[in-house]
């Protein structure tokens, strides 16, 4: 039986509700879902421990995924992130790990005390996008380094960008390491149309957000787990450190209703795919404005068709500038603007309505563009110089300095935008001046920086 029917039968029974939660499932206080909202009672299962409705839930979703183990998270991607590092940690000290991997790959190998060694992927050309991390860039590393614990890899990225995680895989199982895909923006690949997902594609632990792509509540999660070189109990010994001991029954009946989704209406897979492409078509009449595919790079290996990239280069206008307008003038909200581009995401929620005010949109806002002289496109991110570990930087007597007096001295803090979450100084990294001079020329293109970090005394 489908958890969220289970939820629904009960609330109906009229049982006297005396355990947590505290609103007992009254939603006048505006708590919506509390008629939903239980805890581990009687036939409801417990999700540390699962043997009844939440293992099944769960064996369910692994067989949607084609996974050989799923677990539902509640905490997010984070809280998944997190276990599945934890769990690797003791096979080694160092982790390979992409240089554009999201805060909580940093705060999880900071908190293991991890040596990174790290991978930077090549650019999509005058994008400022990270393309796919090739498996020879994996290989190689592997040949160099030992005592790697886990290689890290995002796949999609934020802009959608995938990576060949079967060639990435191979390589490092080749050196007997297991891969970790942070798949939080493609719990929808493999489905439809849409491109292969890690899980299908070899990788040895995937952690997908469902709250991102697929009609599910905020801080949705999934982890899959499969091979013999990660151990599923302990991946699940290490979630119980980092996720909540009360995990929300309105959650896990939301992680439950996408996987049966996924499985019973691939008709709406095929409907979300053909909008976008319908969107795809009417964007090739831009002038100015530019819809990106990262697949025209040689450097990608294979996209996310569900992020749409709206590039302003060459028109006078920044990403930023982009976002602002559609708010103000179209009622449009994107996810993100970078300094040359403008994200939106779509999901399987997107309708037809939603992309054809998005086209509208930008056609109108193209009608006001001019083309200007190709602008030099901002530098690509320089590859950061570790003198020491994270957790021994941020552990380090420190002071904080403004960002224009911090060249040459070592960081023992982050500096990121907030979204995407990737940072662009790392605790242990020696601030040096091309890094400086990139911060400032993204500021100078509207993204919101601090101006200011920690430095090591
Ligand atoms: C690439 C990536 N990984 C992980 C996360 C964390 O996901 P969650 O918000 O589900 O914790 C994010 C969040 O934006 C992300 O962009």
């Amino acid at each position: 039986m489908r958890l969220y029917d289970a939820l629904s039968a009960y609330s109906r029974t009229g049982a006297v509700p005396l355990h947590m939660p505290g609103h007992k499932r009254r939603p006048e206080d505006y708590l919506v879902g509390a008629a939903l909202d239980i805890t581990e009672i009687d036939g409801f299962d417990n999700l540390h421990q699962p043997e009844g409705l939440l293992r099944d839930a769960m064996a369910y979703a692994a067989g949607v995924w084609g996974a050989e183990h799923s677990a539902f998270c509640v905490n997010g991607s984070t809280g998944g992130i997190l276990s599945a590092i934890h769990a690797c940690a003791g096979r080694g000290e160092k982790i390979l790990v992409a240089r554009n991997c999201h805060k909580s790959v940093w705060y999880a190998i900071e908190l293991c005390r991890l040596t990174p060694v790290v991978l930077t992927p090549p650019m999509v050309e005058d994008t400022g996008i990270f393309a796919s991390i090739p498996p020879k860039m994996v290989e190689d590393a592997l040949q160099m380094e030992e005592n790697v614990a886990l290689v890290v890899i995002t796949s999609p990225t934020y802009e959608g960008v995938i990576s060949d995680i079967a060639g990435i895989s191979a390589a490092a199982h080749r050196h007997g390491v297991p891969v970790l895909v942070d798949e939080a923006h493609g719990a929808h690949l493999g489905f439809g149309p849409f491109p292969l997902g890690a899980v299908r594609a070899g990788a040895d632990i995937v952690i997908q957000s469902l709250h991102k792509t697929l009609p599910s509540l905020t801080q949705t999660a999934i982890a899959h787990v499969q091979g013999n070189l990660v151990e599923f109990g302990a991946f699940l010994r290490s979630k119980n450190i980092f996720e909540t001991s009360s995990p929300s029954y309105l959650l896990m009946a939301s992680c439950d209703g996408c996987a049966h989704l996924l499985a019973e209406r691939p008709a709406q897979i095929e409907a979300w795919y053909a909008i976008l492409a319908d969107f795809s078509a009417q964007m090739q009449t831009l002038r100015h404005l530019r819809l990106l595919c990262p697949t025209d790079s040689p450097a990608v290996f294979s996209a996310d068709p569900s992020k749409l990239i709206v590039s302003v280069r060459g028109t006078g206008l920044t990403g930023p500038a982009l976002l602002d307008r559609l708010r103000r003038e179209f009622g449009i909200e994107l996810e993100m603007a970078s300094a040359d581009y403008a994200l939106a995401m779509t999901g399987l929620g997107t309708v037809p309505e939603h992309l054809d005010a998005f086209a509208g949109a930008l056609l109108a806002i193209d009608a006001t563009c001019r083309t200007l002289p190709a602008d030099k496109p901002i530098d690509t991110p320089p590859v950061p110089h570790l003198c020491l570990r994270p957790a021994d930087a941020i552990s380090a007597p420190q002071a904080d300095c403004p960002l224009h007096a911090a060249e040459g001295k070592i960081a023992a803090g982050y500096l990121w935008a907030y979204p995407p979450g990737i940072p662009l100084i790392l605790p242990g990294q020696r601030i040096d001046a091309a890094t400086l001079a990139y911060l400032a020329a993204l500021r100078e293109n509207g993204v919101a920086l601090s101006d200011r970090i920690a430095v090591l005394l």
